[in-house]
């Protein structure tokens, strides 16, 4: 998300002094000292072995790369083409439910929420009958700008448009197909689902049925209504949805009474969105245990229609990017998630049971047991996973532990006591299967070294780390294994620059803070990127160009620019057909003001994409790319 969350809380201030801080002068001239001294060392083991070389000695990345642009339009490469799929507001196709969007933002609450989400995040293409032409998508919406969602945008505030806002967040479930040389929505389709920030959902694990979990509208603690602020998304081997519920905690007003726990998931006097003046759950002075019910991930199985989706509390609870799985060699799943907020952690859950045949309702309960872990990254190269497990080390209740419940209620709180490393906002993961190597996002964490907060650390090097890096890890053994070496794919920024916090030592074209991630099935990775023009110095943005796509073959470590989005846009979630001949993303919040709320006055003030036209309001949407002839996307 566009909006830098870690700003408004400072309760990591209060949080154990990071055991990772660097004290050694050595390490810190290390650090400081240029990367060239990086490269030579926790780089240097990995980079002949690491990657996956194209059959038949093709060069990985085959198209020509495109320089940085601040058009107000989605560019790609000679030979692609870059359609519009489905933008905020469509109808989704939900039979004898689907009202025009109105270009005025006039659709109602009850319109909204059978129609596409705001801020398209997460996204993944689910084949009908194995089709790479004819499929589902399903995909996030994580957030809203109030000032396109309504008609006078935030001027009046009612309970109307807390109603409709909710009602564009959460996730869409479309069908589509390619037809005649485009692709198009299908509607109506028996399929086509909106899940909103009201829909229910079931809870299961450790957390389900929980005194900490129970409120006056749900005494079981077992049902809960909405998904808020998905961001990123998985796909799981059995078939289903994963969605990660991230900045769910400024929704909530803590007003004057904000304890020590909620300070700790950065709990603000005021929600951003407003909600709590006209629905009171989620005011935590009165409802304290619902601000509980969120930042889960939620499970939802796109082939069965009729199926309740779940928030599964095994996994713990966090700001979730997201969730992605990965399989042992006995066919246990293990999913991999990490916490996009300053100086938050990385996890991992193994589950007890193995992937069962039979899709989502054969694994109604697979991520409801096992054993959860947090990352620490040591400064030889090596880590550790260290288990979350209730009772074992300092996570008693002596130390406000009772039960396995409350250890994954509190899961930042118990990882803070293992002495887990504090990472630079950790975003997307990418797994690679075959290698059994794991790729992670660290956008930026610009507070990293600021008086009061944790230093840098050899898995986050940079103070002031305003260009972010992504970092990897090939587990010792099996995906179940606790021990791991790790090291840095690039450091984001320019080897150019002057400035030591911006400087990088990316292989090719430049880029800043990345986001999302993709590994596709010719082991190209594909980079997204979640930059703020802020963030940078003028000269820097310039080089470096605005929100973008990049293609990197991990052998040569070359990273090549794909695709550049409109002004004030956010590249988000990728996915590809079977057949790797179409390319999905999504546009997040084009046009985007630095508030996070655009003038209705004046809607396209930064952005018209994608109509182009005066005075509309830029909508986030859904691309479908294909190249011209028809060949595979990167070749
Ligand atoms: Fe929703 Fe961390 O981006
Ligand atoms: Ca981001
Ligand atoms: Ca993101």
């Amino acid at each position: 998300m566009a909006k830098d969350f870690g700003t408004m809380e400072d309760s990591n201030r209060s949080a154990n002094p990071s055991i990772h801080e660097v004290s050694d002068p050595a390490r810190r001239l290390w650090v400081h000292g240029g990367l060239a001294a990086l490269a030579g060392s926790v780089l240097a083991p990995w980079l002949a072995g690491c990657a996956s070389a194209p059959a038949g000695g093709a060069p990985l990345l085959g198209f020509k790369g495109i320089p940085p642009t601040q058009a107000d339009g989605l560019v790609v490469p000679e030979g692609y083409v870059a359609e519009v799929l489905a933008p905020w507001g469509e109808p989704v196709g939900i039979p004898g439910q689907m009202p025009a969007w109105r270009p005025d933002a006039s659709n109602s609450a009850a319109e909204q929420a059978v129609q596409m989400g705001m801020h398209h995040d997460g996204i993944h293409f689910y084949p009908l009958e194995g089709s790479a032409t004819h499929g589902l998508l399903v995909m996030n919406h994580e957030y809203v700008d109030d000032g396109l969602l309504h008609p006078d945008g935030t001027k009046t505030w009612s309970a109307d448009k807390v109603r409709k806002a909710q009602a564009a967040h959460g996730v869409s479930v479309i069908e589509v197909a390619l037809k005649d040389g485009r692709w198009q929505m299908v509607r109506s389709s028996r399929w086509a689902r909106r899940f909103t920030a009201f829909a229910p959902f079931a809870v299961q694990g450790p957390a389900a049925g929980h005194a900490l979990m129970k409120t006056a509208a749900d005494p079981d603690g077992r049902t809960v209504l909405g998904t808020l602020n998905n961001c990123a998304s998985g796909m799981t081997p059995w078939g289903t949805y994963l969605s990660g519920e991230e900045n769910w905690a400024f929704y909530f007003d803590g007003g004057d009474s904000i304890d020590a726990d909620q300070k700790r998931w950065g709990l603000p006097r005021s929600g951003f969105y407003r909600w709590a003046a006209h629905d009171e759950r989620f005011d935590a002075r009165r409802h304290p245990n619902e601000f509980h019910r969120f930042g889960w991930v939620v499970e939802i199985d796109p082939l069965d229609p009729t199926s309740l989706p779940v928030k599964r509390t095994a996994l713990g609870r966090a700001a979730h990017e997201g969730a992605w799985v990965g399989v042992t060699q006995d066919g246990r799943a293990v999913v991999y998630s990490g916490e996009d907020a300053r100086f938050e952690y990385i996890y991992k859950f193994v589950s007890r049971d193995r992937i069962a045949p039979g899709g989502g309702r054969a694994n109604r309960e697979l991520l409801d047991h096992g054993t959860l872990y947090v990352a620490r990254f040591d400064a030889d190269g090596s880590g550790r996973w260290l288990p979350l497990v209730h009772g074992q080390g300092p996570l008693t209740p002596a130390n406000g532990f009772a039960d396995p419940g409350e250890v994954v209620i509190k899961t930042r709180q118990a990882s803070d006591r293992l002495g887990a490393t504090k990472m630079d906002r950790p975003e997307w993961l990418a797994i690679d299967q075959a290698a059994r190597e794991v790729y992670c996002t660290l956008t930026n964490n610009s507070a990293r070294g600021a008086p009061g907060m944790p230093g840098p650390d050899a898995a986050n090097p940079r103070a002031n780390n305003v260009m972010g890096q992504i970092i990897r890890w090939k587990e010792d053994g099996d995906f179940d294994a606790t021990t791991f070496r790790w090291n840095h794919l690039v450091l984001a920024g320019d080897p150019a620059n002057a400035r030591p916090e911006a400087q990088g030592n990316i292989k090719g074209d430049l880029f800043a803070c990345p986001d999302g991630l993709m590994l596709d099935a010719r082991g190209v990775l594909w980079i997204q990127t979640d930059a703020h023009a802020t963030q940078m110095y003028k000269g820097e943005f310039a080089r470096i160009g605005s929100n973008q796509m990049l293609a990197c073959d991990r052998t040569s470590g070359e990273i090549r620019r794909f695709l550049t989005g409109p002004v004030n846009c956010e590249i988000t979630g990728a996915t590809m057909t079977p057949d790797l001949r179409t390319l999905f993303i999504n546009v997040q919040h084009p046009g985007e003001t630095p508030s996070d709320r655009s003038d209705p006055a004046e809607p396209d003030k930064y952005s018209r994409w994608p109509s182009g036209q005066p005075g509309a309001r830029p909508r986030s949407a859904t691309v479908a790319i294909r190249r011209r002839d028809g060949g595979i996307v990167g070749t």
